[in-house]
């Protein structure tokens, strides 16, 4: 019997085509999966361990803080902390970015994550994920400003997620190419599943939460209506239609087998320009929609061409086949929408 190829092997064999690397980032990497494969443990034993429902807090978007979303938290931040990687961090459940300890040496790289997305899935046993962003640090072995975390997607070195799913996997870019990683339960080892992914370019699937429909802008309106209109429409194919409700779930499956996710600016709170957050889940999820030959956008522009104003900063999210992103582009020239 043959193991297969492990993560570890994998990035070392990709560390030794970068003449530059130094081992850091390979360094970095499977630091970041110990606390992944801690976390999927929680998600698995949830029931058991007794972390299942809400924290009784709130996070930064005022959204009520699961117990799990907590610990991922935790165990992220307790395992990065000490290893000298990075230089800081900042989290979807930390107002402002995570201070290193005092003793921990400071090293070259920024980590952003969502340590646990779709959260609210959790105690019905549907898969969640976590997400992250790899920046670097302008101030390498410093520790960084705020503003610092403020990197437009483009920059970013790498980004990936973990979906604990009915297996956990784990899914990454260094903008070559995008590879997913199986968790062998027994090995605790990531094993290659697939490399160089590419999103289908055939798609006639979308994913919105289609409940938010009468706060919709014109252009989704439209765009979802002839989606529904099928073969008899103006798009002249059948749709169907699909909503996990953990971004990183629908995003993978978009990743294996097509489509287009939507979470568009709505007036249900108006004062938001969208529900997703650019830092640690759309510019992450955009690089490697872009990486994996699809696209993302904010509906009009390149994801990862925008600057970021604020640490927390909501954006529309439009993902997927890049035939379908351009598509919705259309419409929101056409019919209107910020
Ligand atoms: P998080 O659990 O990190 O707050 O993210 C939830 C996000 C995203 O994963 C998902 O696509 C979306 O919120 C679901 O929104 P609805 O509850 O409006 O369906
Ligand atoms: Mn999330
Ligand atoms: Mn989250």
């Amino acid at each position: 019997m043959q193991i297969g190829t492990t993560l570890t092997r994998f990035l070392l064999d990709e560390e030794r085509h970068h003449h530059s690397a130094t081992g850091e980032f390979t360094r970095l990497m499977s630091d970041l999966t110990t606390a992944i494969r801690a976390i999927s443990s929680a998600v698995n034993r949830a029931g058991i361990l007794e972390v299942r429902g809400q924290a009784g807090s709130t996070n930064t978007a005022g959204e009520a803080q699961q117990k799990l979303d907590v610990t991922a938290n935790d165990l992220v931040l307790e395992t990065m902390d000490p290893l000298g990687h990075l230089a800081g961090m900042a989290s979807e459940e930390l107002e402002i970015p995570y201070a290193l300890a005092a003793g921990s040496p400071r090293g070259k790289y920024l980590l952003v994550f969502d340590p646990l997305d779709g959260s609210s899935n959790i105690d019905v046993n549907i898969s969640v994920g976590t997400i992250f962003s790899v920046l670097e640090a302008p101030n390498p072995g410093s520790d960084p400003a705020p503003e610092d975390f403020l990197q437009s997607g483009s920059r970013q070195v790498a980004a990936g997620y973990a979906v604990y799913g009915s297996s956990t996997m784990l899914v990454y870019t260094t903008g070559v190419g995008v590879h997913a990683f199986t968790l062998d339960p027994y090995l605790g080892e990531f094993l290659l599943a697939d490399q160089d992914l590419q999103i289908p370019q055939e798609t006639n699937e979308y994913a919105i939460n289609a409940s938010n429909r009468r706060f919709w802008e014109p252009a989704i309106q439209r765009y979802i209506h002839d989606c529904e209109q099928g073969k008899d429409g103006p798009l002249g194919e059948d749709y169907n239609m699909r909503w996990v409700g953990s971004m990183v779930a629908d995003f993978h499956r978009i990743l294996t087998r097509g489509g287009v996710f939507l979470y568009p600016r709505d007036l249900k709170k108006p004062d938001d320009p969208g529900k997703l957050r650019l830092l640690y889940e759309a510019n992450p999820m955009a690089f490697l929609a872009e990486q994996a030959g699809g696209a993302c956008t904010d509906g009009h522009s390149r994801m990862l061409d925008r600057k970021p104003e604020s640490l927390h900063q909501k954006v529309p999210v439009v993902i997927g086949s890049r035939s379908e992103v351009e598509r919705v582009g259309q419409y929101y020239r056409e019919y209107g929408g910020a």
